[in-house]
């Protein structure tokens, strides 16, 4: 806790990292500091806080925290906004009129909306592509600024190859931005791949409680972090204390709970991967999975997330989803409840239909999020509704 101990295992990382006494009372945790300012001594002398959309120590713990389990081994800067979304609309307020953006193809559809429908609006085109070998290449532009990567993508969980992809989009300058919602530190470290900004969706697993919305950047880079913090402050998109505090709390058994997600969910896509109900699966973890070597260099497990097709289609799937009594249907994922979605008319219902077909989803696909329930009554559910189709 004084920061002497090493800090060599995830599990430790995530308990100990940002772990300091508060300095009045001793309390183990940081609280809440529910507070918009603070008293000066005089004018413009004060202990380092001045107005909490600028400081506050609750977010500073947990931007601490984030940083150092990206970032173990070399210095890094976290910044904490209201929702993921905020932390994306951060990184396109770094961009201007006339730059450009590439995307992988399959990401989440908040994304896709934000990038057509609001920084398209400010003279900033995304082209989207699959990112397969040499397509960089053939999509890169003189005013390309940022390659923007979803690893695993939501919805199809497509892993990609970040350090040769960072490597090539480097040689034109670009910013390699990893949005690693699906991975958590503890699945992959994109810092070590090339990456020069990762996001989080602090509201998925890492908060992991299905109780709080919240977002991250993270870089190791200082004029990049000079840059988000003069936005994060400027633009003020930041959460509450509240927030914070609880995502810090999630944080701390951030490691424990991927463990139980990935181990269940691997153990029910291998099963699901026989079953005659189920037309089409997608799990990073099968050998079936088109991206499955990548994600075995690239990852440590395979994460908490299954997607599939059962028979029927769509009539199928809501079939389906009707007849789970464990996995609720619902958006958002990562939390320790399992819960069931249909990316065609929910996460994904702002994407262009074209645009969603030619990235790979279809009107029967449906996401689960496993859950830390007890991984044989999730099967028992996942069956007595195939049963059913
Ligand atoms: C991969 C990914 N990135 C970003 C977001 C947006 O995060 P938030 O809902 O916290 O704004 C989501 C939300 O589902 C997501 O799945």
């Amino acid at each position: 806790m004084d920061g002497s101990g090493e800090m060599t295992g995830d599990s430790t990382r995530c308990v100990h990292s940002a772990l300091d006494p508060e300095v009045t009372t001793g309390a183990v945790h940081t609280p809440i500091f529910q507070t918009s300012t603070y008293v000066q001594n005089d004018f413009a002398d004060h202990l380092g806080y001045e107005y909490a959309r600028g400081d506050n120590p609750t977010r500073n713990a947990l931007q601490r925290a984030l940083a150092e389990l990206e970032s173990p081994n070399q210095p890094a800067h976290g910044f904490c906004f209201a929702s993921g979304m905020a932390a994306i609309t951060t990184i396109s307020q770094m961009l201007k009129q006339g730059d450009h953006v590439i995307a992988c193809d399959d990401l989440y559809g908040g994304t896709v909306r934000l990038f057509d429908q609001i920084a398209a609006r400010f003279g900033i085109e995304t082209t989207y592509s699959p990112l397969k070998p040499g397509d960089l290449s053939q999509v890169i532009r003189e005013n390309s600024k940022i390659l923007w990567l979803e690893s695993p993508t939501n919805p199809l969980l497509t892993v990609h190859d970040i350090r040769t992809l960072a490597a090539e989009a480097k040689k034109h300058g670009l910013i390699v931005v990893v949005d690693s919602t699906f991975a958590t530190p503890i699945l992959q470290r994109p810092f070590e791949l090339g990456a020069d900004i990762i996001v989080h969706s602090t509201t998925k697993y890492i908060g992991g409680h299905s109780d709080v919305i919240g977002g991250c950047l993270i870089t190791q880079n200082k004029e990049l972090a000079e840059k988000i913090s003069f936005l994060q402050n400027a633009v003020g998109a930041v959460p509450a204390p509240l927030d914070c505090f609880l995502i810090l709390r999630g944080l701390r058994t951030l490691d424990l709970r991927m463990t139980r997600h990935c181990e269940s969910a691997h153990l029910l896509a291998e099963r699901l991967q026989e079953n005659g109900k189920v037309t089409r699966l997608f799990y990073p973890g099968l050998e079936s999975h088109p991206t499955h070597e990548i994600a075995r260099k690239q990852m440590n497990a395979f994460g908490g997330i299954i997607s599939l097709e059962v028979v029927g289609g769509e009539e199928g799937a809501r079939k389906f989803a009707a007849k789970l009594k464990l996995f609720a249907t619902a958006e958002s994922l990562g939390g320790i409840e399992s819960l069931i979605n249909h990316p065609w008319t929910m996460t994904h219902a702002a994407i262009p239909e074209k645009q969603r077909y030619d990235a790979g989803m279809t009107p029967g696909l449906i996401r689960l999020s496993v859950g830390i329930e007890d991984m044989e009554d999730l099967w028992q559910d996942l069956v007595n509704a195939l049963d059913c189709l």
